[in-house]
């Protein structure tokens, strides 16, 4: 086996699948351009949503990249050998071109092959699909594991809850068949397998089959392309075919420790409270870097995005106070990062100064709040009856003190306490009713910023779908949107160009609605009764999630995030400046508002 680090997994895959007709593709934004219904990029499939589903991909049928990824949902188990909030997913794709075969050859080929990788076969395991009634057992991939080499006992059929893959509830999806480094560990009983989870087998990479479509009913339906999406996550291969005991001790993390253990005057591994929140500073400037220094980046606030980027920083500002990190020693660890990743994530650079501003001003933010929150809720506990924090008590700390929920939790227990999370919820829920985003800062994707020219032009975008739907036919849906104060940019599914006389009609039913002075109205609903009252939107199909809805009179109903002018009188003249072709069967508009 070879010396694996970072650098050359990176450029060793991106090669291994040029050479092999894959155009390689840059990392797509960690804030999805044109997708609400998720806050992060959380897989490289993501931003290849479209193309799975069978529009054409400007660079072709193979591609392979490094994306970027952001996944929160685990973030308690941060501290750990193997969680990271941020990580990098090698990736190779087929669009409709090679399937399973191919897919497996290769991967095995990259992994054993002295040239690559040069892994030991009898130290892989895989895992295939072993069928149920909504797809057939993958006996394809076990014979082609076979033929390559794999032993029959280290080839593991498991079921869907193992090796079946999908971004969220609906949407492409298929049987897996997973790879796994055997880690030499006993077996832990008779049945030791991939899916036991004791430690001898650890996934390195996962080869996706997608060749459905799930819809909201549960029914899986055939997707006009079959499709492979592989994720190798990048740090955790690099720890584990280096025998390392954890991802910080790989060379995207040391010297991030190093700087830790500096400025700290700590040993990592010195105790297990040290070592974990060594960790959590780690993993979380790091992410904060990246949120931070990406082009369509983000700063800390309130909702949404930044309210995910606001706890990362502040649960790194807390846990460096244990080790005595001082005030500024963050951008001191985030400098280090940027020197880490300069030459693979140029935005970094560019965005430098944009890093260490923001961290800085929300470590001095947070620092401010720290002291009078920690008081207040010494406080709270002297007076406390029983063993739970109330919902209202933890929305005070989080209103007043600038406290966050989880923050809250954390103290609490430290010192054995629950706090009443749900509680918590619905007062926060009442109070973003009461000031009704009053801000107006929620995030909508493919906003450039939530100017009034951006937000004018938004209105306008939902009064330009509606007024194609009514020209064109229900066949035009939104495939995606750009917004700047200049101008939008709308994509939608349309089969052929449109004739210059609908470009005036759709142009004359949107200065129609403008004329009107139509108020612009918000609710929030649960997805299913906005869907029954023909609200229109691309919002994710979560049973029971609640949605806003944005209505303009009779002329427009649609899910969406806003933010939205009060009134369309406020938009000024609308004009269409260009109708073109985006790509096989969906067509672009721009246009713009002129003041009159
Ligand atoms: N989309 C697959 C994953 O994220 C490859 O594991």
């Amino acid at each position: 086996m070879k010396e694996i680090n970072s650098k050359n997994l990176r450029q060793t895959f991106l090669r291994f699948f040029e050479e092999r007709g894959h155009a390689v593709i840059k990392s797509a934004s960690l804030i999805p351009e044109n997708d609400p219904s998720v806050l992060f990029t959380t897989a490289g499939m993501h931003p290849l949503i479209p193309y799975l589903m069978g529009q054409t991909h400007p660079n072709g049928k193979r591609l392979t990249d490094v994306q970027k990824c952001i996944r929160t949902g685990d973030i308690d188990e941060v501290g750990d050998n193997s969680h990271c909030t941020f990580f990098e997913m090698l990736g190779n794709w087929s669009l409709g071109d090679y399937f399973k075969e191919q897919s497996i050859r290769w991967s095995y080929e990259f992994l054993t092959s002295p040239e690559y990788l040069g892994l030991d076969k009898n130290r892989l395991a895989v895992s295939v699909f072993a069928g149920d009634e909504d797809c057939a057992r993958d006996e394809e991939s076990a014979r082609v594991w076979q033929e390559c080499g794999i032993a029959k006992d280290r080839i593991f059929y498991l079921p869907k809850k193992n090796n079946w893959w999908i971004a969220g509830a609906t949407g492409p999806c298929g049987a897996d068949t997973e790879i796994f480094w055997d880690t030499g560990k006993e077996k832990c009983c008779d049945d030791c397998s991939p899916a036991c989870d004791c430690g001898k087998y650890i996934e390195i990479w996962n080869n996706v089959f997608m060749q459905f479509n799930k819809q909201p009913d549960g029914t899986y339906l055939p997707l006009a392309q079959k499709n492979v999406d592989t994720g190798m996550g990048l740090e955790r291969t690099v720890c584990v075919l280096n025998g390392f005991e954890s991802v910080y001790e790989t060379d995207v993390f040391k010297p991030a420790i190093e700087k830790i253990e500096e400025l700290s005057g700590k040993k990592y591994g010195e105790d297990e409270k040290t070592t974990r929140a060594m960790r959590i500073v780690a993993d979380h400037v790091r992410s904060a870097v990246f949120l931070i220094g990406d082009d369509m980046g983000i700063v800390p606030s309130n909702v949404d995005q930044g309210y995910v980027l606001r706890r990362l920083i502040r649960r790194a500002v807390r846990f460096g106070n244990q080790i005595g990190l001082n005030k500024g020693d963050l951008t001191k660890i985030a400098e280090v990062y940027v020197d880490i990743y300069k030459d693979v994530y140029r935005e970094l650079v560019r965005n430098h100064a944009k890093i260490i501003e923001e961290l800085n001003k929300e470590e001095e933010k947070f620092l401010h709040t720290l002291v009078g929150g920690e008081k207040e809720f010494n406080r709270v506990v002297d007076r406390l009856d029983g063993d739970v924090i109330d919902g209202a008590t933890a929305f005070k700390l989080y209103d007043t003190y600038g406290f966050p929920l989880e923050m809250t939790v954390e103290f609490a227990k430290e010192r054995g306490l629950k706090v009443d999370e749900k509680g918590f919820a619905d007062c926060f829920a009442e109070h973003q009713k009461l000031s009704h985003d009053a801000s107006g800062q929620r995030f909508k994707g493919g906003l450039a910023d939530s100017s009034e020219a951006t937000t004018n032009l938004h209105t306008a975008t939902h009064l330009l779908q509606a007024s194609l739907r009514k020209v064109l036919g229900d066949e035009v849906a939104q495939k995606g949107s750009n917004i700047t104060p200049e101008r939008l940019r709308f994509d939608f599914s349309f089969h052929r160009p449109m004739t210059p006389e609908e470009v005036k009609e759709v142009e004359k039913l949107v200065n129609e609605a403008i004329d009107r002075k139509i108020p612009v109205v918000c609710e929030e609903l649960p997805i299913e009764e906005a869907r029954n009252r023909g609200a229109i939107g691309l919002f994710g199909d979560k049973y029971g999630e609640v949605v806003k809805v944005y209505t303009i009179g009779d002329v427009s109903m649609e899910m969406c995030g806003g933010p939205h002018a009060a009134n369309t009188g406020d938009l000024g003249k609308f004009v269409i400046t260009k109708e073109q072709s985006s790509s096989s069967g969906v067509r672009r508009i721009k246009a713009e508002l002129h003041k009159d």
